[in-house]
This record gives structure tokens, C-alpha cells and sequence, in this order.
């Protein structure tokens, strides 16, 4: 390995020790804007000149270019390494002109990909999953597999995320040894850190205030002191990820919410067990800018699997749909709609497809909004529900007994 002189502050100091840490299972989590990324971005690019192979991997593949790839390409450049790389932007490799080790990228969204991918030579040595909350726990497991094998470096699995609930695989699976008065944890197997933007000295006092002045207190916990977001908080978390059986079980259901400029339009397939309570959700569109033409376009594989539940608001969407071969029709969208259907939502079991990243997204995200004294009020932010209001119109005939309970605090869990 080429000697290289590390000026000692090019690096925060929460995670200087970490440069050499050797744990099997390795967590980084905490706040936004804690240097996590740029922190393990570094560790990756001067580990490959130590002849480490690592593969990088988010959720969704074509996210990896704008966040961990240019991460790592800044790294190389901030360490004035360039030299020691080469980088094939077609392939999507980075390989260290000494041993030869590289770094490779994929998404979970690419199953072959992820299967078949290997370094040119030697072993895996490593796999950082970057926004790991994304990523469901059958594919951790995959992942885990895939760094079995004989090699001269320890085998590294690498997390890193803002903790987003609680109630996420992530906790169950490994913060049993974790206090939350702590800012590290460890046992012989993994290792813990927990940083906030507090712990970055790179950041700007504009991006330094924009964390403080957070006034969503469960944005606060989370994104600013890098807590584990209290369920409470969120309406949803009767939900998680998995592979879904082949064929899914149940009774198909669509539904469809209407936007074009600002907001996305929201589309998902589902399958309904009823006796089960059991919603299954197998695909989903979520885009904006689509003309009611090629909303249909992208709607005609589905159209011969059963009618689609829309947005009432947009008739004339919901006409033009029907004259081009989508049998869209109008969901009822009776008083108090919202509330109820939440309501019955949180009494199914709801299991996404890995696939459904955007609705995922939503799920963990949809909060109750709170008055001037942070007190939780029985109504959803109308923000980022476009796949959430799709949830509901498609499983509006399955909500039977439309009056119950609807606008008591107690029934919708406040
Ligand atoms: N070692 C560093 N050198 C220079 N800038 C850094 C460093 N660490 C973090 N930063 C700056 O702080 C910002 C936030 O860091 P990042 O790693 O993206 O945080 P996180 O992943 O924890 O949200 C980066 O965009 C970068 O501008
Ligand atoms: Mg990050």
C-alpha cells in the first residue's frame, strides 16, 4: 500500500477511531448533516488502497449517483488520491491502480445485479449499505450471506441511517445492547456510533441553524438529535417490508390519486386478504408531469386485472382514463373519509413489496399534525400522501361500518 499522510482534521473527530474499526456488523446512525456519509465514503476509498473489496448499495440504484458515488469521488478528491484510482463510469467501478480492489455499486431494486456482482479480484470484504432503513430485512440477510468466505481482512457489514422509528428491523436486530444516554455501544460483534450535526465541524451555521430551528418535533428527534423517532409519532406502523409470496394471496385492488405539476400522481396494486385483514402491496407508480395519456400508457398492463379506484376530485381525469381502455371509476369519498379510513387502515397488516419504496417512504413519514403546543390533533399533514390517499380509495368498498367510531381520539390511537 502507497504511504499516505492524513492531515489529522480532514476527518471528524467522532469518527477517527472508526477508520480502523474491524466489527463485523458496523452502525452509523444519528442525525442529518452528521458526516456520517462523507465520514464512510473516505474510509471506503483509502480501505480499497488497503486491498478491501466493498460493494455500496442503497435501496434504489439510481439514487446511488447522486449520493454515495459522488460521495466517494469527492472523498478520493479531498484526499488528493486520484492518481491511485481508476474510475469506469459505464460500468460503475472504482478500482485502486495498486491491488486492484474495488468499489462496487448496486441497488436492492436490481436483483441480478446484486446476485451476480463481484470484484475482479478476491473476495467481498465489505458492504456498506447507505440509508438503511430502506432496505428490507430479507435483503440485509442476503447481503450478510453474500460476506461468508475465506479473506486476509476481516468481513465488514456497514449501516448507515437516520432512525427513523423504533419499531424498523434495524432496532429489533441489533440495538438490544444499545442506551440511549450513550453515544457508543459495542459487543464482540458490532459496534454502534451515534453522531448529530454537533459532531461535524464541516457543516455551515446555515445548515447548523435550518437543524435547530426544526419546529416538527419529530423531525426534531430525528433529524437533529439523531433519536430514534417514537412510534407515536407517525399514524402507520402497522407495516413492514418483505419478499412477497409467489402467487400473493387475496382478492386485486388499485387505486389511484390524480397530480401533475407540483404533486406526483400516486398509483398501487394491492391484493386484499379480508378474513386475514391482510393488505399486501405489490407495485406502485408515484411521478408527476404524466398527461392523463400516458398515466394510461404506464396503467395498461393493469387494466385487465380490475377496475381502479380514483381521486373523485378529477371526474374529468377519471372520464378521459375510461375512453383510453382503464376502467377508472370514482371513489366515494364520503365524510370524515380520511380519518375512517385511516382508522381501518390501522387495523390491517399491511406487507410491501421491496419494491414500494416511495409508499414506504410515505408510511414512515405520514404524522398526525400537531396545534401550537405539540399537541397531536385527529388530522394527517396533507403532505406526501399521494400513495397513502391510493391506499385508501382502493380498499374503500373492503371498510365496512363507514359511521364507527370515526373522530374519537382514542379510536385513531391519540
Ligand atoms: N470530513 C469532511 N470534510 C469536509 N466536509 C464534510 C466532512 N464531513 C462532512 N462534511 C460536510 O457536511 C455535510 C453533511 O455530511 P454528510 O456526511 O452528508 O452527513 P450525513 O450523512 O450524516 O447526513 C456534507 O455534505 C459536507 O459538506
Ligand atoms: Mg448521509
Amino acid at each position: 500500500m502507497p504511504r499516505i499522510t492524513l492531515r489529522g482534521d480532514c476527518i471528524n473527530k467522532a469518527y477517527r477511531p472508526h477508520l480502523n474499526n474491524l466489527h463485523r456488523y458496523q452502525i452509523y446512525f444519528g442525525g442529518a448533516g452528521s458526516g456520517k456519509s462523507v465520514f464512510l465514503a473516505t474510509r471506503c476509498v483509502l480501505d480499497t488502497l488497503r486491498g478491501r473489496n466493498t460493494l455500496v448499495v442503497r435501496q434504489v440504484a439510481r439514487t446511488l449517483r447522486n449520493s454515495c458515488w459522488n460521495e466517494i469521488l469527492k472523498a478520493m478528491n479531498q484526499l488528493g488520491l486520484n492518481r491511485l484510482f481508476s474510475v469506469n463510469k459505464s460500468e460503475w467501478t472504482i478500482t485502486a491502480r495498486n491491488n486492484g480492489a474495488q468499489i462496487l455499486f448496486a441497488g436492492l431494486d436490481d436483483v441480478e445485479k446484486i446476485k451476480s456482482i463481484t470484484p475482479a479480484r478476491g473476495a467481498l470484504t465489505d458492504v456498506w449499505i447507505e440509508e438503511a432503513t430502506e432496505c428490507a430485512y430479507t435483503d440485509f440477510k442476503q447481503l450478510d450471506k453474500r460476506l461468508r468466505g475465506l479473506s486476509p481482512h476481516p468481513k465488514r457489514l456497514t449501516l448507515s441511517f437516520n432512525p427513523i422509528a423504533r419499531t424498523h428491523w434495524i432496532y429489533k436486530e441489533f440495538f438490544s445492547i444499545w442506551r440511549d444516554d450513550r453515544v457508543y455501544s459495542e459487543s464482540p460483534q458490532v459496534s454502534i456510533l451515534k453522531t448529530t450535526y454537533r459532531d461535524n465541524r464541516f457543516l455551515t451555521p446555515e445548515d447548523r441553524s435550518a437543524l435547530e430551528n426544526e419546529r416538527n418535533p419529530y423531525y426534531y428527534q430525528v433529524y437533529t438529535l439523531g433519536n430514534w423517532g417514537v412510534a407515536g409519532d407517525v399514524i402507520f406502523t402497522n407495516w413492514r417490508c418483505e419478499a412477497l409470496p409467489d402467487p400473493v394471496p387475496g382478492e386485486c385492488r388499485m387505486g389511484l390519486d390524480f397530480g401533475f405539476a407540483a404533486d406526483p400522481c400516486g398509483f398501487l396494486l394491492l391484493r386484499y386478504e379480508r378474513k386475514e385483514r391482510r393488505v399486501w402491496v405489490i407495485g406502485e407508480i408515484k411521478e408527476t408531469g404524466l398527461t392523463n395519456l400516458a398515466l394510461s400508457r404506464l396503467l395498461a398492463p393493469y387494466a385487465s386485472l380490475g377496475p381502479i379506484a380514483c381521486d373523485s376530485a378529477e371526474p374529468k381525469s377519471i372520464a378521459e382514463l375510461r375512453s383510453l381502455g382503464i376502467r377508472a371509476y370514482p371513489a366515494r369519498k364520503g365524510p370524515d373519509s380520511v380519518l375512517h379510513g385511516i382508522q381501518w387502515l390501522r387495523q390491517q397488516e399491511i406487507i410491501l413489496s421491496p419494491a414500494c419504496a416511495y409508499l414506504r417512504e410515505e408510511l414512515t413519514r405520514y404524522q398526525w399534525q400537531r396545534d401550537r403546543d405539540g399537541v397531536a390533533l385527529p388530522r394527517p399533514r396533507d403532505q406526501d400522501n399521494h400513495l397513502i390517499d391510493a391506499l385508501r380509495y382502493a380498499l374503500e368498498n373492503d371498510m365496512e361500518d363507514r359511521r364507527a367510531q370515526t373522530g374519537s381520539k382514542k379510536a385513531l390511537g391519540l
